[in-house]
C-alpha cells in the first residue's frame, strides 16, 4: 500500500483498514495480516505509558515506537502522529519533528485540525511527506473541547467540520480521519471528498476504518460505544498469568519438556 492506493481504493469502492500499533511484536503479527495500514498514534501516550490523555508525549518518543513498528511490519504503510504542539511553534521546529518521524520509518504523518495548519500541511507535502488530516474529535484539543465528546452534532459545528475537510483536501492531504462524528456527517464528507475518509466512531459510510489495537483485541474492560471487540484478550491474558503462577508454585512448570538435560 502507498498513498496512491488510498485514492485507488476509494475509486474502486474498496474499504481501507487501519490499526494502531506501537511495538515490534504486535507489528510482526500485523505484518502477516491483511490489514492495509498502521497508525503509530499519539494514543500510545495513554495505551503504552498510562497517561491521562495524549498531550504528554514527544516526537522523539513516538519516533522510537515508529522504528520498532517499521522493523516488525516492513510490508505495511505506516502513518505516524505529530504530537501535541509539535507542529504549532514554527515551521522549522515542525519540519524537524516531521523529519524525526520519517527518518524513523514512517511513510506519512498525521496531524489534527485545520485551523492554522493549512500552510504547514502544504509545506510538509511540498517537502515530500504525505499528510493525513484528522477532524471531529481531535484529542489534542481536549481542553478546548471540554472533554471527549461527539463533535459536529449541531449545524454550525457540522458545517465547520465539513468545510475543514474540504480545506484539508485542498491543502493536499491524501486522507482524513473522522473521529466521533455523526454517521450522516461522515457520509456527506466521504461523498464530497475525492480523498478517502478513515472513520473511528463515524459510522460505516466512511472509506475506511481505524481502531486502536488494544480496543479491538479486548484488552480493556470498558470501551467507548464505537469499539467492537474482536477478542477478549483481557480474560485470556489474565488466565495465562494465573496459570503460569499456579504452575510455578505447584512445580509443574518447568517440566522435563522445558528443561535441558
Ligand atoms: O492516536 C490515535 O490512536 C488516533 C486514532 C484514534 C485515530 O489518532
Amino acid at each position: 500500500m502507498n498513498i496512491h492506493d488510498f485514492i485507488n481504493y476509494k475509486k474502486e469502492n474498496k474499504k481501507i483498514s487501519m490499526v494502531t500499533c506501537y511495538d515490534h511484536w504486535s507489528a510482526q503479527i500485523l505484518n502477516e495480516s491483511p490489514v492495509d495500514s498502521i497508525l503509530v498514534g499519539d494514543s500510545l501516550a495513554m495505551v503504552v505509558y498510562g497517561k491521562e490523555n495524549t498531550l504528554d508525549i514527544t516526537t522523539s518518543q513516538i519516533a522510537e515506537h515508529v522504528k520498532a513498528v517499521r522493523k516488525g511490519a516492513p510490508k505495511k504503510f505506516i502513518v505516524a502522529d505529530l504530537p501535541f504542539l509539535s507542529y504549532r511553534k514554527n515551521l522549522s521546529t515542525t519540519m524537524d519533528n516531521v523529519g524525526l518521524l520519517m527518518k524513523a520509518g514512517a511513510h506519512a504523518i498525521k496531524l489534527e485540525g485545520a485551523d492554522g495548519n493549512l500552510k504547514t500541511i502544504s509545506h510538509i507535502i511540498e517537502s515530500g511527506v504525505p499528510v493525513m488530516g484528522h477532524l471531529g474529535l481531535t484529542p489534542q484539543m481536549l481542553n478546548q473541547m471540554g472533554g471527549y465528546k461527539v463533535q459536529g452534532k449541531d449545524n454550525a459545528s457540522s458545517e465547520k467540520i465539513y468545510n475543514d475537510a474540504l480545506s484539508l483536501q485542498k491543502a493536499g492531504c491524501f486522507s482524513v480521519v473522522l473521529e466521533c462524528v455523526p454517521s450522516s456527517l461522515a457520509k456527506n464528507i466521504s461523498e464530497q471528498l475525492s480523498i478517502p475518509t478513515i472513520g473511528i466512531g463515524a459510522g460505516h459510510q466512511t472509506d475506511g476504518q481505524v481502531l486502536v489495537m488494544q480496543d479491538l483485541l479486548g484488552v480493556y474492560l470498558k470501551n467507548p460505544k464505537f469499539v467492537k471487540k474482536y477478542n477478549q484478550l483481557n480474560e485470556q491474558l489474565l488466565s495465562s498469568f494465573t496459570q503460569f503462577n499456579f504452575e510455578v508454585k505447584s512445580q509443574t512448570f518447568p517440566s522435563e519438556k522445558e528443561s535441558y538435560t
